[in-house]
């Protein structure tokens, strides 16, 4: 197949946007589409846009602002927007930006070859924002996997029905909706023949997978995934709390592939707080649901999500998230200042907290988790950890940990920490990346851990 076109893809927001970046890649191949790293030269710009904070908003329009200048350089440059963004905005984005092609919505990802056909054959401005009551599948020949890639996402099932009060979510995806177990164990398949060893699955609350339509649960389909040659980790987020099943506790033990790591967003450490964002879980019911996870799993990481400044958020309410980050002892967190959602209910919610005091709040949290991960990090020295290799440290110098001049390595553990390690050139001629590697830890920084390899084993 000959690729006399460019297109530059540019996601912002979550995995769910790389996984529909990747699917857009390989649907725009039949159209003589091959992906390239710069939009300078590119035929096609598409812009794959997250509406779930301000900052993410804005982000949108100071990138298309970019694109502006390129286009009157480039008359012929065709420029697409995609994803939760245009999905919000529909046309409104069109008229905004007079440079724009298509505006298509989080189901359209399907058709955009066929909108971007049409614009190359007749012209006009286009805009597909309709949300289907089905999943829009993308034709499976057209899954594409770049040489040097490893590790891929794959969607499971897309929407949410949660609402929780503060999210835009549940507003630009749809409905939640599962996608049918064959299709997607016949997409692991290819991506692990295609060499991909570790894929996550991907959900806004994977644990009720399956549910509605009647298919198969979560727990069967990881037992499905593990049993696909080829593939090495099996990785899934997000896990809601209320829905977290002992039997999805029961897999970390039972399948050998699957990362003891669990991500499992609190939100808040107030109950109080954590009802006026309808989350249907209280501090202790999470607690006692990280418990059952430990008592199972003593050696699984566990991530969470929080949101600082919720409304009504008192600094009594702020402690309790405090005491709860120490209690859990997280191995890593992201924290966020709460943003108003033009489709959320929240924003119309009273008691609104300043932008001064949800920033001193975000610096508690990440301060305390800096301590935390360090702490956790460091209980790791003389253990022995097993990495997925994904490659050669491109910053990191031997010079700069003190220790021989041969190349560092990295991967991740089971529970997503990098270790570098050092390997000389003729150990890795047979292909160190997408390799599982025992590493004895040596030295724990607060972001990642060093150490030396123990064996060559597989
Ligand atoms: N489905 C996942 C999360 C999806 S959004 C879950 O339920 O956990 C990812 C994270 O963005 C959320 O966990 C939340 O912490 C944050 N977030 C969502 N809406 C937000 C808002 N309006 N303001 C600030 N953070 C928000
Ligand atoms: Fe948003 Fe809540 Fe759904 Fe997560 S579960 S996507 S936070 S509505
Ligand atoms: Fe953003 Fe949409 Fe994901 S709002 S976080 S890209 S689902």
């Amino acid at each position: 197949m000959i690729y006399p076109k460019t297109v530059y893809i540019h996601t912002i927001g979550c995995q769910m946007n790389v996984y529909d970046s990747e699917r857009i890649a390989g649907g725009l191949m039949p159209l003589g589409y091959r992906q390239i790293s710069e939009p300078e030269s590119a035929d096609l710009v598409i812009l794959n846009t997250c509406a779930i904070r301000e900052k993410a908003e804005q982000k949108v329009f100071s990138f298309l602002g970019r694109m502006a200048g390129l286009k009157r350089k480039n008359p012929e440059l065709l420029i697409g927007v995609g994803g939760c963004v245009a999905q919000q905005e529909g046309r409104k984005i069109l008229d905004r930006a007079p440079y724009l092609d298509v505006v298509f919505g989080t189901h359209a990802v399907s058709r955009l070859p066929a909108l971007i056909h049409q614009v190359e054959t007749t012209g006009g401005r286009l805009v597909d924002v309709a949300l289907s009551n089905t999943i829009q599948e993308s034709p499976a020949d057209t899954i594409s996997v770049n040489p040097d890639q490893i590790s891929r996402f794959v969607t499971i099932m897309q929407g949410c029905d949660n609402y929780c009060t503060y999210c835009v979510v549940p507003h630009v995806r749809g409905r939640e909706m599962s996608r049918s177990p064959d299709r997607i164990l016949s997409e692991i398949k290819t991506l692990a023949e295609s060499g991909i060893r570790e894929v996550t699955l991907l959900g806004q609350n994977v644990n009720s997978y399956g549910t509605k339509e009647g298919l198969c649960d979560f727990s069967e389909l990881l037992t499905r995934v593990n049993g696909i040659d080829g593939l090495l980790r099996i990785r899934f987020t997000t896990s809601h709390p209320k829905d977290l099943s002992d039997d999805l506790i029961t897999c970390f033990n039972r399948l050998d592939k699957l990362c003891r790591h669990i991500h499992l967003p609190v939100q808040s450490g107030s109950t109080r707080i954590l009802s006026r964002m309808n989350r249907k879980y209280t501090r202790d019911t999470y607690l006692d649901k990280i418990d059952r996870l430990r008592s199972a799993c003593p050696d699984i990481a566990i991530t969470t999500d929080i949101i600082v400044g919720f409304p009504g958020e008192t600094s009594v309410d702020f402690e309790k998230t405090l005491s709860l980050i120490r209690q859990v002892s997280y191995d890593g967190l992201f924290a966020f200042m709460y943003s108003d959602r033009p489709n959320a209910p929240a924003a119309r919610f009273s008691e609104k907290i300043s932008e001064a005091e949800k920033a001193e709040r975000l610096q508690q949290v990440l301060g305390l988790q800096e301590i935390l991960t360090l702490e956790k990090n460091q209980s790791l020295i003389h253990s022995v950890q097993t990495v997925l290799v994904e490659g050669v440290s491109p910053r990191m110098h031997a010079s700069e940990v003190g220790h021989e001049a041969v190349p560092q390595w990295y991967g991740r553990t089971p529970g997503h920490k990098i270790i570098h390690f050092p390997e000389p050139e003729r150990l890795s001629t047979t292909g160190n990346i997408g390799r599982l590697k025992k590493i004895h830890i040596e030295k724990a920084f607060s972001h990642s851990l060093w150490g030396r390899p123990v064996s060559q084993e597989e």
